[in-house]
């Protein structure tokens, strides 16, 4: 276990690709293609883009503060009562407010080694003391995480799959963590990646929440529903939750555009289940083709995957593929700043585009 409060926050927040051209000159005759920051190469339902048009049309009315018609609709589509969901400028702003609201200076958040970056973050925003439990290989472990709780322990982040690793744990681990937490310390489980997930033992958290008062789930739309560029996410938790965070957020945080996308996005779950069977169809390509070039892929279950790159060939390593990439106006994500020097993780696009990766990298190999 490691606490990080005064560690200088030296990344880039999810969103900006990290970019490093090769002899600081891109190859401007390729198009940019951007696999560094897990966004759908798969579009938006066209009911959401519908939706969105119509609305534009209208920017100087005000959107509904409390994202009404959007959480109605969330509630409708997962089963829930839309009075326990708040919804966000992203699930970016639904983990901020948690943090917020939560934990002040001296307090402790908690979060597996290699857990999502923006935990630290809030940590830094808050002022809480980041505590990292080792995680077991790429894994969150639950057994670490609960030896390093305390009696100032204010929340524990879990994302679910993870971000960077992808790897996940089965809804017995997640239950075991809840049941075993004290009531003072409130568990969030980030299930940006949950629609990827099609496994009976993984749980998207929802039935974690009921009868607890210290559990909250984050969504998002950024991911297989392909609303990024709207900036729209959400959360499901107990009553007194939701009340606090919805007093906390800004009025009229999730723009009229965005929860008019959102919501018809919502009408057409069909969009998500495409959009998980071709992610599948490339993970499964990408990861057999990645394996010509002795790099080792982690097993997975989002929409991107984490590469490692061997270490004993000198002039292949993690970051000299990123440069080489980047040379050919390809983005993907370096590791350094989570302790993955070795690694680098891309984002599963379509399979035309994780070819062209792999041809890339059979340039980059064969110098
Ligand atoms: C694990 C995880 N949680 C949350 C987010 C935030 O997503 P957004 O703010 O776009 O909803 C991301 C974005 O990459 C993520 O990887």
């Amino acid at each position: 276990m490691t606490t990080s409060s005064d560690k200088p926050v030296s990344y880039i927040a999810a969103g900006a690709p990290s970019v490093i051209k090769a002899g600081g000159v891109a190859n401007l005759d390729l198009p940019i293609l951007n696999l560094a920051t897990n966004e759908s190469s798969f579009g938006a339902s066209p009911l959401a883009l519908e939706a969105i048009q119509k609305r534009a049309s209208d920017p100087h009315r005000y959107p509904d503060p409390s994202s009404t018609d959007l959480r109605n609709a969330i509630g409708n589509a997962f089963d829930l009562d839309p009075a326990l969901i708040t919804c966000g400028n992203g699930s970016e702003e639904v983990i901020d407010g948690i943090a917020r609201v939560y934990a002040r200076p001296g307090d402790e958040i908690l979060f597996s080694e290699y857990g999502f970056l923006q935990f630290p973050i809030v940590c830094h925003r808050t002022g809480a003391t980041a505590v990292i439990a080792a995680a077991d290989g790429l894994k969150t472990d639950v057994d670490n995480l609960l030896a390093a709780v305390t009696d100032k322990t204010k929340i524990v982040f879990v994302a679910n799959p993870d971000n960077p690793t992808g790897t996940w744990i089965p809804s017995t681990e997640m239950r075991r963590l809840r049941d075993n937490l004290p009531g003072h310390v409130v568990l969030v489980v980030d299930s940006a990646y949950c629609e990827y997930v099609d496994h009976p033992d993984f749980t998207d958290g929802m039935e974690l929440v009921e009868g607890h008062d210290n559990v909250i789930v984050t969504r998002t739309f950024s991911k297989a529903w392909g609303l990024a560029g709207l900036r729209v996410g959400w959360g499901y938790g107990p009553a007194s939750m939701i009340g606090a965070l919805n007093l906390m957020r800004g009025i009229g945080n999730v723009n009229a555009m965005a929860q008019a996308g959102a919501v018809a996005a919502l009408k057409d779950p069909a969009h998500v289940d495409m959009v998980r069977t071709k992610t599948d169809e490339a993970r499964a390509k990408f990861d057999h083709d990645l394996q010509r070039f002795g790099v080792v892929t982690v097993p997975g279950a989002a929409n991107f995957v984490l590469v490692k790159f061997p270490i004993e060939n000198t002039n292949r390593r993690a970051m000299d593929a990123h440069r080489h990439l980047a040379a050919e106006n390809i983005y993907v994500r370096s590791n350094e700043d989570y302790g993955l020097d070795d690694y680098l993780r891309i984002t599963v696009g379509t399979t035309e585009e994780c070819d062209r990766v792999i041809e890339s990298l059979e340039r980059f190999f064969a110098d």
